[in-house]
């Protein structure tokens, strides 16, 4: 079984063990006595990505920067177990919800944003991070995680969840996939991939390191 890191546990919750971090709840989650609230990976590519097992190479503490945070389902717990995590929006009305999840977090920090835009927050998030994180659901993932790249340290590791029907409605998502994986290659070393289908249909989990 792959090591989760440290800040992130399975937990009991009515009955059943699921996948918790500790912090404030935020989407209406079950939390228990001692502050650990339940990961829905059923809301969460990431937590799917843990739930299958893939090896992300977190081991807790990591600086982070979170591309596609939306209302910070996802990224409030991240935050709960990383360092610095900085989280990428370009909608306004999830980053109004979002600030509100980071004011119980003082290192999360949300930043409205383009994220096919780097060059808009180069000045405010620090290089040489130890993780990307990617959600975006929109067409051309591959290229947002490539131009993201930068930030990266050359031993970083970038997380993401493609969605095939984000890049193409009707085409066969395998076919999707491989163009994806094609075009992160120009830029990252693809250490690992998944289907995420138990959890959300056509997402591929991917595991890669800067090339
Ligand atoms: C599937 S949702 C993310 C869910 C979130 N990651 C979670 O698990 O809590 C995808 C989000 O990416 C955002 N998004 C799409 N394209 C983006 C872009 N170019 N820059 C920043 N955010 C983007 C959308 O507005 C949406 O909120």
């Amino acid at each position: 079984m792959t090591d989760l890191p440290a800040g992130v546990e399975r937990r009991t919750f009515d009955g059943r063990e699921r996948l918790a971090t500790r912090g404030e709840t935020v989407y209406g989650e079950p939390r228990d006595d001692d502050g650990w609230r339940a990961w829905d990976a059923g809301r969460s590519k990431l937590g799917a990505m843990f739930e299958y097992e893939m090896d992300t190479g977190l081991a807790g503490g990591e600086s982070v920067l979170y591309l596609g945070a939306a209302s910070g389902t996802t990224v409030s717990h991240v935050a709960d177990f990383a360092g610095p995590t900085y989280a990428v929006e370009f909608a306004a009305r999830p980053v109004r919800d979002l600030v509100g999840v980071a004011e119980a977090r003082a290192n999360l920090f949300p930043l409205l944003k383009d994220a096919r835009k780097p060059e808009t927050y180069a000045h405010v998030v620090e290089s040489d991070l130890d993780c990307i994180v990617q959600d975006v659901a929109t067409r051309g993932q591959a290229t947002v995680a490539n131009r993201n790249r930068q930030f990266l340290a050359d031993d970083g590791r970038l997380l993401a969840a493609f969605k095939a029907r984000s890049e193409d409605v009707v085409a066969d998502p395998d076919e999707v996939f491989e163009g994806v994986l094609d075009e992160l290659s120009e830029a990252y070393e693809i250490l690992e991939t998944t289907r995420l289908d138990r959890f959300h249909d056509d997402h591929l989990g991917v595991v890669a390191r800067p090339r």
